[in-house]
């Protein structure tokens, strides 16, 4: 539906009185009339990369979920301040990872005798402070669109990967891009003693894989993509590597959600993309590429929105705009010293990647 013209004039206002006093970043998850006053939109590496790329903006409004703008408040300077427009903008999956559970499993590690030869590796979908837990451990982050290096990287340093926290991208890089087995990995439950593992078990592993997943992409599944293929002959499949390794393991392309965008900008006239990943970025995709003649659909029509993404919408950007124009700071999230330090650590190994 179209924005409230109002509401539209009201963002365009509070936005030009900040001028360069304000950052604006969006992930491409985001609703089309929260996109529209991005100054930069991206997946999560490229937002993590261009957070600090207006050091003299005081306010950088994250337009995205609350790991992503813990991640740009640790990786830029004390005096810029992140805000997130709606705090209830959270992600399951980083929920599902807490620092007693993940020093649990290190405990659980050390006492099966691997912790000396695990690397941590986790997911940019987790709070500061399990970067800080990585970072600590002598671990590294990664995003969907650099989990094969960070793990080509792992694999130099020590001899086995603790994988945070969603095992699907875990899984799949690891299987897809690594040449590993599915029985090079175990999955670890923080709900259940020992992780639901025999240390023997834990000793013969190569992937420790956390046992966490997003609830959006985890709907997904094989018959999505059957279905999909027996209604839309030569249709790709195009999928985030967040989806179950069946379904991955079905698809014809699997990245980020940069990734998708840049496939669909190279894809031919006439093509047909049925594209696995959440709906607001896969409307748009429809919506542009039709023009040109690609047809774009959802995998799925019975998935839907990330629900936290989608908290963040133009009444709550114009509340955090018009605030901030004001003079009042308001939803600011700032990661404390001591976590920051050591996130840090891991988000720039990371950013140090080849
Ligand atoms: P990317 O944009 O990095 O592909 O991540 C997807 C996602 O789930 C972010 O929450
Ligand atoms: Fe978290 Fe999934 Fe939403 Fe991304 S799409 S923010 S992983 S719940």
């Amino acid at each position: 539906s179209p924005s409230d013209p109002d509401l539209v004039a009201r963002a365009r206002a509070a936005k030009e009185k900040l001028g360069d006093k304000v950052f604006i970043l969006g992930h491409h998850y985001q609703r089309d009339e929260v996109i529209e006053f991005a100054d930069v939109t991206g997946d999560s590496f490229k937002l993590a990369r261009d957070a600090a790329a207006r050091p003299e903006a005081e306010y950088i409004v994250f337009c995205g979920v609350h790991f992503m703008a813990e991640s740009a408040d640790i990786l830029t300077g004390d005096d810029q301040k992140v805000v997130l427009p709606d705090l209830a903008a959270g992600c399951s999956m980083a929920d599902m990872a807490t620092a007693e559970q993940v020093a649990e499993c290190w405990d659980a590690l050390s006492e099966a005798g691997i912790a000396d030869v695990t690397v941590p590796v986790s997911y940019m979908n987790s709070s500061a402070d399990i970067k800080a837990f990585t970072g600590k451990h002598g671990g590294t982050i990664c995003t969907s669109s650099n989990a094969k290096k960070a793990l080509d990287w792992a694999f130099e340093q020590g001899e086995k990967v603790l994988f945070l926290p969603d095992q699907h991208l875990g899984r799949n890089t690891a299987v897809r891009d690594m040449g590993m087995s599915l029985d090079d990995c175990v999955v670890y439950n923080p709900h259940k003693p020992n992780g639901g593992l025999t240390a023997e078990q834990l000793r013969g592993a190569k992937m420790i894989l956390w046992r966490g997943h997003c609830s959006v992409h985890g709907r997904f599944s094989l018959d999505s993509v059957n279905d999909v293929r027996e209604r839309i002959p030569g249709v790709n499949v195009l999928v985030h590597p967040e989806c179950k390794h069946e379904v991955v393991a079905a698809a014809d392309y699997v990245g980020s959600t940069e990734y998708i965008i840049k496939t669909l900008e190279a894809a031919p006239a006439g093509s047909k993309w049925a594209i696995g990943t959440e709906l607001n970025l896969v409307k748009r995709l429809a919506n542009r590429f039709a023009p040109e003649g690609k047809e774009v659909v959802f995998l799925d029509r019975t998935v839907c929105f990330c629900s936290t993404m989608n908290r963040i919408d133009l009444p709550h950007l114009v509340w955090a705009l018009e605030s901030l124009a004001d003079g009042t700071l308001v939803n600011r999230i700032q990661v404390d010293k001591e976590t920051e330090s050591f996130a840090k650590l891991a988000l720039e190994r990371m950013l140090a990647l080849p």
